[in-house]
């Protein structure tokens, strides 16, 4: 089954050609993000604007690329929430009017549970089913979402099965990133540009930051991130503060007692408090639910430190743990194409509706 996996939801306008919901044809992703980066986060207008200009376009490359006419496709998928408003608009109503004029069924996907499905992707270029089989994850499984806008824990069955334990009540761990990078004088996204930097930090001796690691005991499967943002904002008043190497912030104050800190260290002592936390939580959770398989998904996904320190926890619980290949933990209509063909959630185009708030279905409870 051919799908075209769309996405818009945010600044990146994503098309690809998705083969039985795990080989990929074609991958085309555009970005607004280097748009925003003068504004230090995305200006929602400029992300729909740029989305309108770039669809069309990436829809006709995907096909291209994948070797495919429209005639060739066997459905079409869209990421109708959450998201950004004009976004996400501009990407469900394009979908409604291709389903309509090329007469194919239209499936409607929850963003946020195409990030799961990221890990059932295999690698552009291999199409021995066997290996992917044999490769993709095994239920039951506990999922972690960690995205921009979301950090989400989820218990799965089985396709379609999702029970959601707990989120962040406050912050994101994307947007915790995000702010710290800022207040580091990093640009935006931020969460590539701290792991740059906490790579660069050679821990010598233990840390004198002390960041706190909130809701870490607190037995349940909620997070927050906001009181770990704030130690950092903080600690890096530009009054107090200077930042070494200088960048920026702390310049331009001269007070008598000015302390000043290591970015670099600032950064890897951030990057450990998330990992420390995500896997305290997502452990516990496999461990009360008895599963022998992790997967993790959303752009904090793509960070190098963390996918070593989830491998390090495997090594030891013996835990399967997966993440998806780096290009396609960050948005993209892969991942949409594959969370469509095992959901398959056909919708009328004449009825479907662009959803910014869309979130998981909180009303099924979890009975084991
Ligand atoms: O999933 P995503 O691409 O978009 C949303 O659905 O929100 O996630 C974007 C987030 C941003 O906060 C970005 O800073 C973060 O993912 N991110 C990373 C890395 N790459 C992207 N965070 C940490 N390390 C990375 N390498
Ligand atoms: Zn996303």
């Amino acid at each position: 089954m051919l799908i075209l996996g769309l996405e818009s939801t945010c600044d990146e306008t994503s098309a690809a050609v998705v083969k039985d919901g795990t080989v990929i044809l074609s991958n085309i992703v555009a970005s607004s993000a280097s748009m925003h980066q003068k504004y230090g986060g995305i200006v929602p207008e400029v992300a729909a604007r740029e989305q309108i200009k770039v669809i069309i376009p990436t829809i006709e490359e995907s096909l291209r690329a994948a070797g495919i006419k429209s005639q060739d496709l066997d459905a079409i998928a869209i990421a109708y929430g959450p998201g950004l408003i004009g976004s996400l608009l501009i990407g469900t109503e394009t979908a409604k009017a291709l389903a309509l004029a090329w007469n194919k069924p239209l499936i409607g996907v929850n963003h946020l549970i195409g990030h799961i499905y990221a890990n059932w992707l295999a690698p552009v270029g291999i199409s021995n089913f066997k290996f992917q089989i044999s490769n993709s994850p095994k239920f039951p499984l506990i999922a972690l979402l960690v995205s921009g806008g979301h950090t989400d824990l989820i218990y799965m069955k089985g396709h379609g099965n999702f029970k959601w334990l707990g989120g962040t009540r406050d912050d994101s761990v994307g947007e915790a990133f995000d702010k710290v990078a800022r207040v580091l004088g990093l640009k935006y996204p931020g969460g590539p540009e701290i792991e740059r930097l906490a790579i660069s930090h050679q821990r010598l001796e233990v840390s004198k930051f002390k960041f706190p690691r909130p809701m870490a005991g607190s037995g349940d499967f909620d997070f927050s991130f906001s009181g770990l943002k704030t130690a950092v904002v903080n600690l890096v008043n530009p009054y107090t503060t200077t930042l070494s190497p200088s960048r920026k912030r702390g310049s331009g104050f001269s007070t008598e007692s000015r302390i000043t800190i290591n970015r670099a260290e600032v950064a890897y002592d951030f990057q450990e408090a998330v990992c420390d936390v995500l896997i305290k939580k997502t452990f516990a959770a496999a461990e009360k639910f008895g599963v022998k398989t992790v997967i993790v998904g959303g752009g904090v996904s793509a960070n190098t430190r963390l996918r070593e320190r989830f491998n390090n926890v495997e090594n030891t619980k013996k835990i399967c743990v997966l993440f998806p290949q780096k290009n396609l933990s960050t948005d993209n209509g892969a991942m949409i194409a594959a969370a469509a063909f095992f959901n398959q959630d056909f919708v009328d185009p004449l009825k479907l509706r662009a959803d910014p708030n869309l979130y998981f279905d909180f009303t099924e409870t979890v009975d084991s």
